[in-house]
């Protein structure tokens, strides 16, 4: 029987530690006796043929490294099923056996899909917004904090000169996760998340007014972008407030940048583990972190799961941001 051949590709928006988990499928798919092909640009370079094959050398030197090498696309075409047969007809054509998928859900979709055509498929999480339900963790998201939390307290030293107030919207689109952690690490005076209405004058204008009364003379608002408006906002906390108010949106900023410690680690641990499931001719399932430890399911039952916002943290941060 010829040696096993497996792809690896990173789909979605990129996120800090995609070259820590890219690396680990490499090495330990080699290190099992398999082929490992990387291909470009996601499942768009699928349908390309935009495939190299790796070997231990290729992945050196990039596990610092934010971004992805493999770099990354969305493909409308893949999303009909006619390309998703296509992708699946590459695959044989080319001689992959079976394809790591680094991303979000959109790619785990993608890759329960072209499970379904005949090619095993494992999803590795990996996206800045923690918003993968079957995931405690996904691989950037420490990295992007980080960067949000020096962010801001950059805008604090400025604010904190003029006695104003900075309003700062961080990435998240559905998923408040970046907001609350950064919210709690600055000591923002309100988070706005999209899990949690908020009203203006009872969670904004009334906490400033009472932070003030108590000396307090400078602030900070985290919004996430799913909440988004934060200009408006700005504009309506200094009317309200006559506090002078400042809006910053940090933007794709947050998507770049040398992965933590964290997202090095767990970007390697996830990538050996997918790599060693395809070995083990496992299919369809999703490399995931669940009460700490790093596991598998399968891919349907994950996409199906509901995120659970963590409103004791939410609450915790009311409370002691003030
Ligand atoms: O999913 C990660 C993310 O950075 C979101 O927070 C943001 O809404 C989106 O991607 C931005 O996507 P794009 O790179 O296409 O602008």
């Amino acid at each position: 029987m010829a040696t096993k051949a497996i792809g690896v590709l990173t789909s979605g928006g990129d996120a800090p530690g995609m070259n820590a988990a890219v690396r680990a499928v490499v090495r330990a798919g080699l290190s099992y006796g398999m082929r490992v092909m990387g291909i470009q640009r996601g499942y768009n370079g699928l349908l390309n043929g935009e495939v190299v094959e790796m070997n231990l050398r290729s992945v050196s030197d990039i596990i610092h490294r934010g971004g992805t090498v493999l770099y990354t696309a969305r493909s409308p075409e893949f999303n009909t099923p006619a390309g998703v047969q296509k992708a699946a007809d590459k695959c044989h054509e080319i001689g992959i056996d079976g394809v790591v998928v680094i991303g979000g859900d959109g790619s785990f979709r993608g890759a329960r899909d072209l499970t379904g055509a005949g090619i095993p498929c494992i999803g590795v999480p990996g996206t800045i917004d923690n918003d993968i339900a079957s995931s405690e963790y996904t691989i950037g998201f420490d990295t992007a904090m980080n960067t949000a939390v020096q962010m801001v307290d950059r805008l604090r030293d400025t604010m904190e000169s003029h006695d104003r107030c900075s309003v700062v919207q961080v990435m998240g689109r559905r998923c408040g996760d970046i907001a609350l952690q950064t919210g709690i690490a600055v000591g923002a005076t309100s988070i706005l998340v999209p899990e949690v209405p908020f009203d203006f004058q009872k969670d904004i204008v009334d906490r400033m007014t009472f932070t003030q009364k108590t000396g307090k003379k400078h602030f900070i608002i985290i919004v996430a972008e799913g909440v988004g408006g934060v200009e408006k906002l700005a504009k309506n906390i200094e009317e309200a407030t006559g506090i002078e108010t400042r809006a910053t949106i940090l933007g794709h900023v947050q998507r770049g940048g040398s992965p933590t410690l964290r997202d090095r680690v767990v970007g390697s641990r996830m990538g050996a583990v997918a790599a060693k499931l395809l070995h083990e001719e496992k299919s369809n399932r999703v490399v995931v972190m669940r009460g700490g430890k790093i596991t598998d399911l399968d891919i349907t039952e994950a996409l199906n799961m509901k995120r659970v916002f963590d409103k004791d943290l939410y609450d915790i941060a009311l409370r002691i941001s003030i």
